[in-house]
């Protein structure tokens, strides 16, 4: 229940106010929220040119990032210490960083350091990085002309999107009721700090009890899911929505390009870019999403009207397709073996 600090009335007498405002005791208030020895020190986390236990890793409540969700992000996996496709996520980031007139203070070269060092501090062999260029720290109020220098995190750790028994079944996900923003709005190859469309979609996923939730265009279009890429396989064929062009609008996933450019080929699939309705996603063969945390994970039900419904469409045999094994077992034995790719 919040706590009402405003006077009850304008005509209520100074004592009264007084007398109801001492009864609210604000210091206990603090016991609410972790200290920094809560949190703990592991890993050491690069923020700002310093690194630091996990719970001293801090930036300042003026950080723009924070205040207004100004700045951009990447996760990146590392796979036997390597990072993968280190490269086009370093492309991603400083084109994303353009994209919002956002100038990263540190080189490519320097970034790329900076991960190696995260990845060295905490003998990571397996894990992921969350990379974070915030708009910096700045003024009350929007201008980010008042932000001097971007904000520069790295983060070194372990991710787990979905339960490790859905990658050999297949995951149920739902049909988000609320559209993506329209590309007009936020061009979606921007990895911005502004997930809130996304997280409101998962919210409805989870509100069916489901972790993932397919996104459409405000018209009705298929873009992608709340973290993830979307695939669809249909007599063979492996399709995906554009980015870009017509009237889809997704993130450049690095996963899905891997998938499409590289993967594909190598199982002897095609693969095509073409627009989808929801439709073909339902009579698909095989869906499987991508993602750098997801990684390849096949659907196996697509919840159309939410919990409850029976709205619930199967699909394909309702288990992991072939397609889709081929590929995330094609995906597991390069991640796994001694030539990870960081181009
Ligand atoms: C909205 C969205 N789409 C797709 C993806 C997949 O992109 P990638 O394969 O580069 O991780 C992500 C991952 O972060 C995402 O957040």
């Amino acid at each position: 229940m919040p706590i009402n600090l405003s006077p009850t009335s304008a005509s209520a007498a100074p004592v009264a106010v007084n007398a109801q405002r001492a009864q609210v005791d604000l210091s206990k208030l603090a016991k609410l929220w972790p200290t920094p020895q809560d949190i703990g020190d592991k890993p050491l986390v690069w923020v700002n040119g310093r690194m630091v236990p996990k719970g001293q890793a801090m930036v300042s409540v003026y950080d723009h990032g924070l205040l207004y969700g100004d700045g951009i992000f990447e996760g990146i996996r590392i796979y036997k210490g390597k990072i993968f496709k280190c490269k086009q996520h370093l492309d991603r980031l400083y084109e994303c960083a353009d994209k919002i007139h956002l100038k990263i203070p540190v080189s490519r070269e320097e970034m790329e350091a900076i991960q190696r060092e995260c990845i060295r501090a905490n003998a990571i062999d397996e894990g992921y990085i969350r990379l974070v260029v915030s708009r910096g720290y700045g003024t009350l109020g929007l201008d980010p002309r008042r932000c001097p220098v971007a904000g520069v995190i790295c983060i070194a750790d372990q991710i787990r999107l979905y339960e490790p028994k859905f990658y050999d079944e297949g995951m149920r996900v739902v049909v988000a009721k609320r559209p993506k923003t329209p590309r007009e709005c936020l061009d979606p190859r921007v990895k911005s700090l502004n997930y809130l469309n996304n997280i409101l979609a998962k919210v409805e996923a989870i509100e069916a009890g489901c972790d993932e939730a397919i996104m459409l265009s405000t018209d009705g279009w298929v873009t992608e899911c709340t973290g993830d890429n979307i695939f669809v396989i249909k007599n063979g064929v492996v399709y995906t929505p554009p980015h870009t062009t017509g009237n889809s609008g997704s993130l450049e996933g690095i996963t899905e390009r891997f998938v499409r450019t590289e993967l594909c080929p190598m199982v002897g699939v095609q693969c095509v870019v073409k627009e989808m309705r929801l439709d073909e996603v339902l009579k698909a063969d095989e869906v499987f999403l991508t993602g750098t945390a997801a990684e390849i994970i096949g659907v196996n039900a697509i919840d159309v009207d939410g919990p409850g419904s029976g709205n619930n469409v199967k699909i394909g045999t309702g288990k992991e397709g072939t397609i889709t094994r081929k590929l995330r077992m094609k995906f597991r034995e390069i991640v796994t073996s001694d030539h990870v790719p960081e181009d």
